[in-house]
């Protein structure tokens, strides 16, 4: 099973990638421009070049399976937001839908469900990541929904905890959430659930179980 990562050159997806080369999991790595394929190629991972502001329907051909952990970012504006958190990834879930992907793996936000408890700054992306997974939720393809709390760059602990009140904070690193992904996609049968995730004390199967 071939798994595209759309986002891939982002700092989770360049952690998943490698991490999955090294479990021997198929990935392809979907990258906005021919450069950033350089890194991806000196690792032996196969890319395909799209944008998920253009078609990007070609970047699915040979996957089975899709992992979208794309982002606008917090350098730009509500309009982006709206282009590539919201209508990108709706995008991609539809397109994943008509070619009968097996299974939709999306890097959402912790309390996405709750958009307005946000800081009033994070409203529009956190409604962005809401309305993406309802969108998912109610699609034909089977999914999992990661849920990260604030993404911090330490090394993976790969000690996790499911709730603020059982991690006591509100953080993950990003290889951590690297960690989580790779045993989403290794667990082949896991499908239509959803996981809060946390820096805490518990293994990835157990806090995923
Ligand atoms: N920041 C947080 O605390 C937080 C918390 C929970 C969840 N998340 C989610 O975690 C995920 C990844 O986080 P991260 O730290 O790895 O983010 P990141 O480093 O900013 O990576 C985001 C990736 O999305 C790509 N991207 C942006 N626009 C695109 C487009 N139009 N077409 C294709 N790809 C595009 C970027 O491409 P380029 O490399 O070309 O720029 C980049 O590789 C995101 O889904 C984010 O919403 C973040």
């Amino acid at each position: 099973m071939t798994t595209l990562v759309i986002g891939a050159n982002g700092q989770i997806g360049r952690q998943f990638c490698e991490r999955a080369r090294r479990a021997g999991e198929p990935v392809k790595a979907m990258v906005r421009r021919e450069e950033q394929a350089e890194w991806f190629a000196e690792r032996g991972i196969d890319t395909v070049v799209a944008d998920l502001e253009g078609d990007f329907t070609h970047a699915f051909d040979g996957c089975d399976e899709v992992l979208f952990t794309a982002g606008s970012g917090p350098h730009t504006g509500p309009e982006k937001t709206l282009l590539i958190d919201l209508y990108g990834a709706m995008r991609a879930v539809d397109i994943a839908a008509e070619k009968g992907v097996e299974r939709f793996i999306m890097v959402s936000a912790i309390r996405a469900e709750d958009p307005m408890a946000a800081p009033e700054k994070l409203r529009p992306y956190m409604a962005a990541k809401y309305a993406a997974d309802a969108h998912l939720r109610q699609a034909t393809v089977p999914h999992a929904i990661l849920k990260p709390g604030r993404l911090v760059d330490e090394p993976a602990s790969e000690r996790f905890a499911a709730s603020v009140e059982e991690a006591g904070e509100n953080r993950i690193s990003r290889d951590n959430v690297a960690v989580a992904l790779l045993h989403t996609v290794q667990q082949k049968a896991l499908a239509n659930a959803e996981f809060t995730l946390l820096d805490g004390e518990r293994g990835v199967a157990d806090v995923m179980a």
